[in-house]
This record gives structure tokens, C-alpha cells and sequence, in this order.
């Protein structure tokens, strides 16, 4: 071919990546590669193969591992935990700081071998997922040099063990063992059974640079090895990232065991034009959002929402720019799309696709290569229920809808059960932050997509997980918190509850039975049945004996007051300083009620006044506990928004029944929430007492709702419900256990304590872990740039 002819048809060379010193690496373990346990490479087990996806070969031969393969990598990470927390910050970050170091000589090595092991092009494994890994090593070295001033007092959570996907193996060990190490933890990591290489070579680089043996220790194996992580005893913290289904079924395993979880998901994200965007620059981002890494993207933008009067302009363009992309072998730097990680992967995508053609959608595909790869494809006429626009295809596959107005957008954006990303496409930056503070994710990308860096957190609401990884929110999820409750505690078994039907009950002084409050108005149970109110021996009081479709009115109530969130913090202040000065007023009253129970009269007056005290407390929070702009990349403010979760069931301790149930509504409604509180059973009165102080205060109906009742069986109906977003429960173990359990439906976050483990009437009742549990960082980067 002439010179003039290569310009005539611009067609590409071909650009091989060299792949021969990847080859050396993997013929020097031709006989197999073991774990890494305790500092070595263990023997290996029985194998099974790890394939390059591109060419249907044979790369390498793993270990399976088995339950007693893990019991050892936990014991030895458990062995070496101690001293690696006892070392100081800044021999941690020297640690750190080698392996990033070392990463980064290695880092072609691993890009290739990243690219062959996955399918990934060799140009995003050697220019995003590399560079990103040894970044979140220096991050993350940074992080242990500064801890003990930045995170006063915090200790590490012990041994972590970790559960990573294939879609970017080595980016994902790196989000996990980095932060993990700089707090003081040892790790067991688990990789991909499809994608174990580079974390091998990385066990290889641990090494090289002396990390102390059993502080990182790899397992390789498939679900089966992952399950014997997750139900080990001896890990203290669970971190997964994959797909929807395990991570409930993580969380359903782990309910009542005490591991801490955090759980990153699926997604299925939107990515919003508006009629004024840069079409160009749109369609740029499209490939960026569903193109890049085969659409195999937790984040990925896999619904194109498109104003209507551009759609037509946009949808041309689109379909010119996807004529243009190559797809093929990963090992060829001017490839766009690479091979499908697995051939059942490429199967699963194959089924979604056909199945959504059948319901009706018109499929556009570019081309693609005989082997395990699949078209990029655009997806259009697609009906908002259809599989194609509900389910997580992980492939390259987009849909595009329309919309008219702003709100059709956010109600199209946030149909989803799913809550990671979006990424929205406007010259009119006030509309970008109006919708941006609209949709329901954890990352919004303003006029871009798909930029990550260590420096600013990342995860999802609703069903796309909970917990952050990257910055401060991150390390967070792998310290303890100082304010932690002291001792374990057992917690308390309310008694039997006497019941009779309403007011039928005599005894005492009893005048009325205190109702339910529901909407900002009492509500008399639906059962028709009140229950005995105790102090001493004596009957005190009558109080409503709630159930399920009582949880349900005070769920739906709680709904119908969303602009409670959007009230400014000042507003909200106002209010809890309100709350707290008409607590006082009549804190003779509550006083006497407290006495009633039993409380000493100095006691019952600690109480009031400490829940005075609390009430201005959060008030003062209400407008300070705010977020961030995280120092990431050059052009772009990330802002750290701090926003309220929802709707929050809260579930009271027995003891303390006034300080309890204050202690748990004020930092959930001070940061926006609107809350279904189940206060003390054995001591309701005291709660059900607020309804004059909350409606003499200007709290909107609906913001705080009460339903007294038999505790374990409310918590579970409001543990259950898919209207509440997170759950507080302060009961007993089996509760704990219950309440997590039971939240494995919609994935709601929850708090689970013994309640006899806290004392509320200290410092640990009270403080910024409460604030941080209330709420959920959103992350928006706003590009800049003249
Ligand atoms: P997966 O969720 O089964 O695998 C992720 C990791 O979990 C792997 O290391 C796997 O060995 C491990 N695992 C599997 N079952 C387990 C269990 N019972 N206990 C503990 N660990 C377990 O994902 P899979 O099957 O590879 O992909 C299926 C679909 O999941 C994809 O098509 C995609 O839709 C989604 N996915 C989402 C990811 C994300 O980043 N959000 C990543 C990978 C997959």
C-alpha cells in the first residue's frame, strides 16, 4: 500500500505490545503457582486453569483453594496483625511507599499480564489501571504517615479479608489492600478465579519489598474459596466488590457475626445529555462510559438518557463515532474494545441482548472478531421495563431513551434499582449541580465520566452497596471508631408484653393510653390493643401495641416528607435548638415520667438535662458537618457532598428510654433524615411523651414517627421494609442478627448493637459517628477548565 493510500483510507497498523518478559514471568510458574501464605508461596494444590480470553490458550495454572488454605492464610494474617498495627505510621508508609515504588518498575509487566489474563486493551490496562494502582499506594502511604493526627485515637479493625472481580484486578486488590494496610490491618485477598495473575505478581512484589510476612496474604479460588473467607471467625472486616447476588448473599452470611461489611455493586448508571450539551464531547463520553473495558464497569454508563431535541443530531453522531472503534486483540495498542473476560461472560451478554431484541429493542452494532467478543451495540426502543434497561448486562451495551424536561430525566435516572453513578451533559453548569443533587448514586461526573482517583471516594446507594473506598471515607472503613461502644454487652430481651384492648387496661394512675405517632399526628394502633407500662411492680401507663401495617402508615409518612432533606441546616438547627428548649421547659415533666420507671430522681434528672444538652449538640452540627472539595485531578473540583440516607428505621435502647430514643432521632433528622422510631419497649412512655414537645417545635409531619410495640418484631417488619434506607437497631444478638439478615433485600445499611454495650449517658452516646452513620458521601467532580 502507498503513502497516499494509507492517508485515502487512514486505516491502523497493526501496534503489538511486546508480551515476552509476561511470557518469561509465566513460564517460570509453569508447574503451577500455590497461595501466598505467611510471607511464601505455598505449594500448589489442585489446579485449574486461568486462560487468556483473546486467543482461547492456556496462561497459567492456580490453585484452588480450600477451607484449610484459608484457615491458614487468616491464622497467619491473625499472627502478624498485632505488630504490623504496633509499628508507627510512618514505618507503615515506608512499607507503602516501596510497593508503590515497585509497582510502578514492574508496571509494564503487569499492564501486560493485566491485558492477557482479562482481554483488557493493552493501551487501559499500561495508561489507566497501573498508573491508578501504584497512585492508591502512595495515596494510601500518605494516609499511614498522618493517621494518628488525622484520625485521632482509631485502631484498626484487625484481619480484613477481601473479595475482588475481574473486571480490573489489580486496580481492585490495590482499592482494597492499600487503605487496608495503612490502618494497621493484615489482609486475605481473594481474586477472580478468571483474572489471578497480577495479584500473584503482586504477592511476588510484597515480597521483594519485605512487607512482614502474613500482613498480605493471597488465596486464589473461586466462590467456594470465597464463602470460606466470608465464614471464617477469625476475620474482623469484609470487603467485596462484584456482583448484586453475592453481595447479598455476603451480607445475609455475615448477619449477626459481627464482621464489618462493606459491599460495592452493581450499577446501572445513567449518563444524561441535555440539550445544550457539547454533542461531541458527549458522544466522546459515551465511549469513555460503556466502551471502555468492554462495558465490564461497575460504573458504567449503560443508559443513555438523551433530551429529545437532540436526540436525533446525537444519535447520528453517536452511530458515526461507533463505526470508527476497533475491536480486537487487547496485545494491540491502537485496539478500542478488547475480549470478553470469560466465555460464559460472553454468554451471559449474548442472552441479555437476545432476550431484549425479542421484548422489541432495536439493536446497532459495530463489528467484532470471531472469538470470545462481543460489538460495541446501541440500544434503542427500548421500554423502561425491558431487561436491557433494568438488568446489569457488564458488557458493551448501551440503551438510549429520551426525555423532555429536567425532572423527566431525574425520574428516568433514579428508575433504577441500582444507585453507583451517573455522569450528566450540560454547557449550563447550575443545571449539571441541580440534577447532579437529584439522582440517587455515589458518583456524579459533571461533563465527563468515569475518572477515579484514591483521593475521593467511591461507591453507591440503594442496591449498588454501602461504604466507600478511596479517601478519607474509605480509610474510615477500615479503622474503628473511638467512640465505639465499650464492652460487648449481651443486650436485653424485653419481657412478655401484657396486652389488653386500648384503655381497657386499669392500674395506677393510668388516664390514656399513650398512642402511636404517625404523619405528625397520633394514631391509634391498628391492632386496637394496648400494652402494660411498668415501673417497679406497678402499671405506669398504657402505650399502643403497634404492628406491621402500623410500620407501614409510619414508613409511608416518613416518604411523604422528603423536603425535610432539602431544608438548609440552618433550618433545621432552628428546629433542634426548638425541640431542646421546649425539652427543657418541661423537664420537670419528663423527669417524673423517668422517676415513674424506677430512676432515681437524680438520675431521671441527668437524663432530661443530658438530652437537653444533646438537642443543642446536634443543632449546632446540623449546619457544620458538611463535606469536602478532595484534592484529585488537575481541572476538576470533586466536592464530598455529605447527603442524608433517607428514611432510617431506629430501634431504642431499653435502658435510658428518653436519653436512648433522643440519642438516635436528633443526628439522623439534624442531617436530613426522616426517621420510623421504635423506642424502649418496656418504657415507651417516655418517647411517646415527645409528640407535644415535637409539635410545639416546628418539626414537620412525618419527620419523626413513633411506633411502640413488641421491639424484635418491629424491627424486623422496618429491617424488611424496602422503603427504609438504613437501619439503627440497639436490642439484643439474636436482634442483630435478625436485623441484618433481614435488611439483605434492598441492601439498606444498617448499625447493630447490644444496647447494654453503650452508655448514653457519656461521651460515647453522643457524636460524630452518629453524623457519619446518617449520612452518605456523594462525590460529584465538576470539571473546569476556560
Ligand atoms: P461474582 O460476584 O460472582 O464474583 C465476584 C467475586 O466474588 C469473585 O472473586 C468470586 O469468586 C467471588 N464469589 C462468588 N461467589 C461467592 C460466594 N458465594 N462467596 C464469596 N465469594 C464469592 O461475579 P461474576 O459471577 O464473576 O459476574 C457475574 C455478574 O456480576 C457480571 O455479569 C456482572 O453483572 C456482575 N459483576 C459486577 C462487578 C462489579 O464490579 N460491580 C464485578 C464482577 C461482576
Amino acid at each position: 500500500m502507498s503513502i497516499q493510500n494509507i492517508l485515502e483510507t487512514m486505516e491502523y497498523g497493526v501496534a503489538p505490545e511486546d508480551d515476552s518478559q509476561a511470557r518469561k514471568w509465566l513460564a517460570k510458574h509453569e508447574g503451577g503457582f500455590g497461595h501466598f501464605i505467611d510471607g511464601a508461596m505455598t505449594k500448589p494444590g489442585d489446579l485449574f486453569e486461568v486462560r487468556d480470553p483473546a486467543s482461547d490458550t492456556v496462561l497459567a495454572r492456580v490453585t484452588q483453594g480450600t477451607a484449610s488454605d484459608v484457615d491458614a492464610a487468616v491464622s497467619a494474617a491473625r499472627n502478624a496483625q498485632s505488630g504490623w498495627a504496633k509499628l508507627s505510621g510512618h514505618q507503615r508508609a515506608k512499607h507503602l511507599y516501596a510497593l508503590a515504588r515497585h509497582i510502578q518498575q514492574h508496571s509494564r509487566l503487569l499492564a501486560v499480564l493485566e491485558s492477557l489474563d482479562s482481554g483488557k486493551p493493552i493501551r487501559e490496562s499500561r495508561d489507566i489501571d497501573i498508573p491508578l494502582v501504584a497512585r492508591h499506594f502512595y495515596h494510601h502511604a500518605g494516609w499511614a504517615e498522618i493517621l494518628e493526627d488525622e484520625l485521632p485515637g482509631h485502631t484498626a479493625q484487625g484481619v480484613c479479608g477481601q473479595i475482588i472481580p475481574w473486571n480490573f484486578p489489580l486496580l481492585m486488590l490495590s482499592w482494597k489492600v492499600a487503605p487496608a494496610l495503612a490502618a494497621g490491618n493484615t489482609v486475605v485477598l481473594k481474586p477472580a478465579e478468571y483474572t489471578p495473575l497480577t495479584a500473584l505478581a503482586f504477592a511476588e512484589i510484597a515480597q521483594e519489598c519485605g512487607i512482614p510476612k502474613g500482613v498480605i496474604n493471597i488465596v486464589t479460588g473461586d466462590g467456594e474459596t470465597g464463602a470460606a473467607i466470608v465464614g471464617h471467625e477469625g476475620i474482623d472486616k469484609l470487603a467485596f466488590t462484584g456482583s448484586t447476588d453475592v453481595g447479598r448473599i455476603l451480607r445475609e452470611r455475615t448477619a449477626g457475626s459481627g464482621k464489618a461489611l462493606t459491599l460495592e455493586l452493581g450499577g446501572k448508571s445513567p449518563f444524561v445529555v441535555f440539550e445544550d450539551a457539547d454533542l461531541d464531547a458527549a458522544v466522546e463520553g459515551v465511549v469513555d462510559a460503556i466502551w471502555f473495558n468492554q462495558g465490564q464497569v461497575c460504573c458504567a454508563g449503560s443508559r443513555i438518557l438523551v433530551a429529545e431535541a437532540v436526540a436525533e443530531r446525537f444519535e447520528t453522531l453517536l452511530r458515526a463515532r461507533m463505526k470508527t472503534l476497533r475491536t480486537g486483540d487487547p496485545m494491540d495498542k491502537s485496539t478500542d474494545i478488547g475480549a470478553i473476560v470469560h466465555p460464559s461472560q460472553l454468554a451471559r451478554i449474548r442472552e441479555l441482548v437476545e432476550k431484549g431484541a425479542s421484548e422489541g429493542a432495536t439493536l446497532t452494532q459495530g463489528s467484532a472478531p470471531q472469538g470470545c467478543y462481543f460489538p460495541p451495540t446501541l440500544v434503542t426502543d427500548v421500554e423502561p421495563a425491558s431487561v436491557l434497561a433494568t438488568e446489569e448486562i457488564f458488557g458493551p451495551v448501551v440503551t438510549l431513551t429520551t426525555f423532555r424536561t429536567p425532572s423527566d430525566a431525574v425520574a428516568l435516572a433514579n428508575n433504577t434499582r441500582y444507585g453507583l453513578a451517573a455522569s450528566i451533559w450540560s454547557e449550563n453548569v447550575n443545571l449539571c449541580l441541580d440534577i447532579a443533587g437529584q439522582v440517587k448514586a455515589g458518583i456524579v461526573w459533571i461533563n465527563s465520566t468515569n475518572i477515579f482517583d484514591a483521593g475521593a471516594g467511591f461507591g453507591g446507594y440503594r442496591e449498588s452497596g454501602f461504604g466507600r473506598e478511596g479517601g478519607r471515607e474509605g480509610m474510615r472503613a477500615y479503622l474503628r471508631n473511638p467512640a465505639a461502644a465499650t464492652g460487648k454487652g449481651k443486650g436485653t430481651t424485653p419481657a412478655e408484653l401484657e396486652t389488653g384492648p386500648a384503655d381497657t387496661i386499669k392500674g395506677g394512675e393510668i388516664d390514656r393510653t399513650a398512642k402511636l405517632y404517625v404523619g405528625g399526628k397520633q394514631a391509634r394502633p391498628d391492632s386496637g390493643y394496648s400494652y402494660q407500662v411498668k415501673g417497679g411492680k406497678a402499671v405506669v401507663g398504657l402505650a399502643g401495641l403497634g404492628n406491621r401495617k402500623d410500620i407501614r402508615n409510619a414508613v409511608e409518612a416518613a416518604h411523604k416528607a422528603k423536603g425535610w432533606g432539602k431544608a438548609t441546616g440552618h433550618n433545621r438547627a432552628q428546629v433542634l435548638y426548638y425541640i431542646g428548649e421546649n425539652l427543657s421547659a418541661r423537664g420537670a415533666e419528663f423527669a417524673a415520667r423517668l422517676e415513674s420507671f424506677g430512676a432515681s430522681r437524680k438520675a431521671a434528672e441527668a437524663e432530661v438535662e443530658t438530652a437537653v444538652a444533646r438537642c443543642f449538640w446536634y443543632a449546632a452540627q446540623a449546619d457544620k458537618f458538611d463535606g469536602a472539595v478532595h484534592a484529585t485531578k488537575s481541572e476538576f473540583v470533586t466536592l464530598a457532598m455529605n447527603e442524608p440516607i433517607g428514611v432510617m428505621g431506629l430501634v431504642a435502647p431499653t435502658a435510658q428510654p428518653l436519653l436512648g430514643a433522643i440519642s438516635l432521632v436528633l443526628p439522623a433528622i439534624a442531617m436530613g433524615n426522616r426517621v420510623v422510631l421504635v423506642p424502649s419497649q418496656a418504657h415507651p412512655l417516655a418517647a411517646t411523651d415527645l409528640y407535644q414537645v415535637l409539635d410545639t417545635s416546628d418539626v414537620p409531619g412525618g419527620v419523626v414517627n413513633i411506633v411502640t410495640g413488641p421491639r424484635d418484631e418491629l424491627a424486623k417488619t422496618l429491617a424488611a421494609h424496602d422503603g427504609i434506607d438504613a437501619m439503627w437497631y440497639f436490642g439484643n444478638a439474636e436482634g442483630c442478627r435478625m436485623v441484618e439478615a433481614q435488611s439483605a433485600g434492598n441492601l439498606k445499611q444498617t448499625w447493630v448493637e447490644a444496647d447494654d454495650a453503650r452508655d448514653w449517658g457519656a461521651r460515647a452516646g453522643q457524636g460524630r459517628l452518629f453524623l457519619d452513620r446518617a449520612t452518605q458521601v456523594k462525590n460529584i467532580w465538576v470539571p473546569y477548565g476556560a
